[in-house]
């Protein structure tokens, strides 16, 4: 199953979004739509949410076989809001338990006129596998592959970066902690890159480093205090002990303070930085708690960005299969 990007195939004859497997190498002018399209769907907090029906008529399977909280409820909302039908596959109980494969659960729910495919698996390369055998009419979006891409969350991300520092040609972003097994780290680094953010770093102890050969472009520190001097933006990454073999992690107070956003470390940031997390959060692990519940935190914003970008999603992915089925 090859993993390579370029092998990649998300996008139809005439060059628009099929599936949505990665944002890695994704025009400018793409994400910004995407986003735009997002913040269009954004509500205030206490106001009804957006709905229309860009997906009447469509059936969305949500098929999470690693757990998840935000995702997977904003894709069921998302899909909902937008006047589809809406069915999860529960892990636990899906046939996948006895053995069947992932192309015949996927046939089995294409029978079923499900259209658009929404899968999250540890497994590197399965979605962009997949997405090569399902019928011309079915999409298959990314809702987290291994460490390697989380889409969906790449553009939550930026999009809550946005709304906060407009113009991303001036941003300077840290992300801190877990990079090396992070998809969160990957598809952000792809967003913003698109998008022209002006800095990224990545901050890690050696040991949760991503290869030499990855995120070019990006300064590297093992310093935390270095790393966050004057950044706009800082985001903190849990340490992913389910993607490791062998663990040689300190103990979480240890990893607090040695490797923490902490309050004090908070303060060589710009003092009009946000604080950022995908959840799940360690709290006082990578990040501390007060700094989670703080003024700065715009974590619940990403949260609730989230339901508008895959609103954006399904909706783009609908116009397209449409405007295909046009040209047959
Ligand atoms: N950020 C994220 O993917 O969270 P969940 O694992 O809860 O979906």
């Amino acid at each position: 199953m090859s993993t390579d990007p370029s092998s990649i195939v998300q996008r139809d004859p005439e060059g628009r979004l099929r599936h949505l497997i990665t944002l890695e190498g994704m025009r400018h002018e793409e994400l910004t739509a995407l986003l735009d399209l997002a913040q269009f769907y954004v509500r205030a907090p206490g106001d009804l949410p957006a709905r229309d029906q860009s997906l009447a008529g469509h059936t969305v399977a949500n098929l999470f076989f690693e757990p998840s909280t935000r995702t997977r409820v904003s894709f069921e909302l998302a899909a909902q809001r937008l006047g589809a039908d809406v069915v999860n596959l529960d892990m636990q109980s899906s046939s996948r338990v006895k053995g069947e494969t992932v192309l015949d659960t996927i046939y089995t729910l294409q029978a079923m006129h499900a259209d658009i495919l929404i899968m999250r698996d540890a497994e590197p390369g399965l979605p962009a596998y997949t997405a090569a055998f399902v019928a011309p009419h079915v999409c298959i979006l990314n809702a987290g592959e291994a460490h390697l891409s989380h889409p969906t969350q790449g553009l939550l991300d930026a999009l809550t970066i946005r709304q906060h520092k407009p113009d991303l040609s001036k941003v300077r972003v840290l992300i801190a902690g877990d990079i090396a097994h992070s998809r969160v780290a990957r598809s952000a680094w792809h967003a913003l890159a698109g998008l022209g953010i002006a800095e990224l770093r990545i901050a890690a102890p050696d040991y949760l480093m991503p290869k030499a050969n990855e995120f070019p472009g990006v300064t590297r520190y093992t310093d935390i205090d270095r790393a966050i001097e004057g950044v706009d933006v800082v985001m903190a990454l849990r340490i992913q002990r389910e993607r490791m073999s062998s663990a040689h992690i300190p103990d979480e107070a240890s990893y607090h303070r040695a490797f923490g956003i902490t309050a004090q470390r908070m303060r060589r940031a710009q003092p009009d930085a946000i604080v950022m997390h995908p959840g799940p959060m360690n709290r006082n692990v990578e990040l501390a708690s007060e700094l989670a519940d703080g003024a700065q935190s715009v974590i619940q914003q990403q949260v609730t960005n989230g339901v508008a970008v895959r609103m954006a999603v399904l909706a783009t992915i609908a116009r397209n299969v449409q405007a295909r089925r046009q040209i047959r």
